[in-house]
């Protein structure tokens, strides 16, 4: 199964008051294991409106959605729950780690969600050179490091695909690449990466650059 997501002619409207506003409109998309696309558009494009049906976080659309080759509306909530759990990993621009916990401890939530134990978190951590704030606090590692850290997080299950919504946001250009590099690293691990950006550079250091535009995705050569 090399085609995890697959999506066609999606359409989202969202109903304010009696105004319906449609923002994607029979968008097809799809993404292979292993490969890093990224989505750039203006802002209010539907950019994370979309990034939330492909991670199961909103389930009201029209369309078909085949997740590692699965149709969503064959599953019920249970089915989705665990999928999203087990195989999408998800990073934000703000993330947070829970303060009271370590970067290891933090990384390793999401196993305990699952019951899976073990001490991958560490191996992550080494993997990715962060093995030196493994025992440090939130509070006691840069803003830089937080990100990756939240990344490793989502990238603690080993998930089939990454989602990522303008993942370098709030960091400068170096730990931007730093990020980058990680969000390519993990695909060539094997996981999809899905990563949403304002910023083209970044954009670029895709293996695909996908554009939001009128409720679509066009390919941006
Ligand atoms: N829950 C909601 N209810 C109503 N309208 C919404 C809701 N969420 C988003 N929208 C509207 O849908 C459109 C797309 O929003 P979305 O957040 O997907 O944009 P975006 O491309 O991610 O923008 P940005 O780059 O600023 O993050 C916007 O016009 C927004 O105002
Ligand atoms: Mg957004």
């Amino acid at each position: 199964m090399d085609k995890i997501v697959e999506i066609k002619a999606l359409s989202k409207a969202y109903t304010q008051g009696h105004e319906q506003t449609l923002v994607l409109e029979e968008l097809d998309f799809h993404i292979s294991r292993g490969e890093f696309v990224s989505i750039v558009g203006p802002s209010g494009s539907g950019k994370s409106t979309f990034l939330n049906i492909v991670g199961l976080l909103d389930d009201v659309y029209s369309g078909e959605i085949l997740l590692f080759g699965r149709r969503l509306e064959d599953l019920d909530e249970d089915q989705k729950a665990l999928l999203r759990l087990k195989n999408i990993g998800f990073v934000f621009q703000f993330d947070s780690l829970l303060p009271e916990f370590t970067v290891a401890e933090n990384i390793e939530m999401p196993a305990r969600v699952l019951g899976s134990g073990g001490r991958k978190a560490r191996e992550l951590l080494k993997r990715f050179g962060l093995e030196a704030i493994a025992d440090k606090f939130p509070m006691e590692i840069s803003g830089g490091e937080k990100q990756r850290a939240a990344m490793l997080r989502a990238l603690r299950n080993a998930p089939a695909l990454l989602i990522a919504d303008e993942p370098t946001g709030n960091l400068d250009r170096h730990n931007s690449g730093v990020v980058l590099d990680d969000l390519r690293r993990a695909a060539d691990g094997g996981t999809a990466v899905l990563m949403v950006t304002h910023n083209e550079e970044a954009a670029r250091r895709a293996d695909r650059v996908l554009r939001m535009n009128a409720g679509r995705l066009e390919a941006q050569p």
